[in-house]
């Protein structure tokens, strides 16, 4: 039943964003996008959106850990007609938590950057889930804390920070911060202590970032449950029985997300560009 209600949908979904190119193309410009868990999930499927709503001589700079994926995006994309009509595709296999993975993809973003470009975007998507098996009290082992909130916050951080170092302000470039946000970031969820926190901090870090950097425009993207390897980690490893039971009755029920319904709901955000910059905006406040 989900099934075939979930395809009439998604053959709807594919319309509107048929829609939105003719409509809006030229509207996030010619843009250097930098999208960080580009190999799978959400990631992947805003680098797919991005492709298609940007003007012939962007470049789209794709990271994550696992190469083959991202090579294999990246043959997608070149291959796509954006890529015949001249974007440019780079694939960086990067660790986000570790100095090097993010020296890594600056450097890519800066030999992807030329003068035409007029909108640098960066989607600070690569995320962990951390250990949802345990309890917050078990959690004694600071190495092991350090460890996710380095990959999970100070990486977005860092990589926040040097993307708008990289390319100051100046007349006729637009920059976007986007922050792949969660409910986690304002409700909490037991046994997932780690998660909840990481996502809490990120969304305030860039409320800070949006008082500070009036020219940037910042956005906390909630995305919903999507039907990804994370939420299939969220149902077999919580803890805590009656969270679990909510992520399994959500699947269950085909009350899920597709990561394409919701990324076209991040792209009329971005088209559109009215939301307060440094907002949590929710997938189903749209
Ligand atoms: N799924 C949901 O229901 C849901 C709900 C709300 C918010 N979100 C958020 O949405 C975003 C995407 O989640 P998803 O569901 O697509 O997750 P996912 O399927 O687990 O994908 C996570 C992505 O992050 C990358 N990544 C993980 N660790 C990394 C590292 N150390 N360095 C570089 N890249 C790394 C992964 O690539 P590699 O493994 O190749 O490195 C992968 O591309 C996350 O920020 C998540 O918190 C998800």
């Amino acid at each position: 039943m989900w099934s075939s209600s979930g395809l009439k949908f998604e053959a709807s979904l594919t319309f509107v964003c048929q829609i939105n190119v003719t409509v809006y193309e030229t509207l996030l410009g010619r843009v250097l996008c930098i999208i960080t868990g580009a190999s799978r999930g959400f990631g992947r499927t805003v680098a797919r959106e991005v492709s298609r709503l940007v003007k012939p001589g962007s470049a789209i700079v794709l990271a994550a850990r696992s190469g083959d994926d991202l090579r294999a995006l990246r043959t997608e994309l070149t291959e796509s007609e954006a890529g015949r009509a001249g974007l440019r595709v780079e694939s960086v296999v990067a660790d986000v938590g570790q100095t090097e993975g993010l020296d890594g993809i600056i450097g890519a973003a800066k030999e992807a950057f030329t003068e035409e470009v007029d909108h640098v975007i960066l989607v600070n998507n690569a995320a962990s889930l951390g250990d949802v098996s345990r309890f917050t009290t078990s959690f004694t082992d600071l190495a092991e804390v350090d460890a996710y909130l380095s990959l999970n916050v100070s990486s977005c951080l860092c990589l926040t920070a040097r993307t708008l170092r990289t390319f100051p302000q100046r007349p006729g470039l637009r920059r976007t911060v986007v922050n792949i946000s969660s409910l986690c970031a304002l409700k909490p969820f037991s046994s997932w202590a780690l998660y909840c926190t990481g996502k809490a901090a990120r969304d305030m870090m860039f409320k800070v970032l949006a008082l500070e950097e009036p020219d940037v425009r910042v956005l906390s993207y909630s995305p919903g449950p999507l039907d990804t390897a994370m939420q299939e980690e969220a149902r077999s490893r919580t803890a805590d029985p009656s969270i679990r039971k909510l992520f399994c009755d959500h699947f269950s029920e085909g009350k899920l997300l597709t990561c394409e319904a919701s990324c076209a709901k991040l792209m009329k955000l971005l088209l559109e560009d009215g939301y307060a910059s440094g907002a949590h905006v929710d997938v189903y406040d749209l």
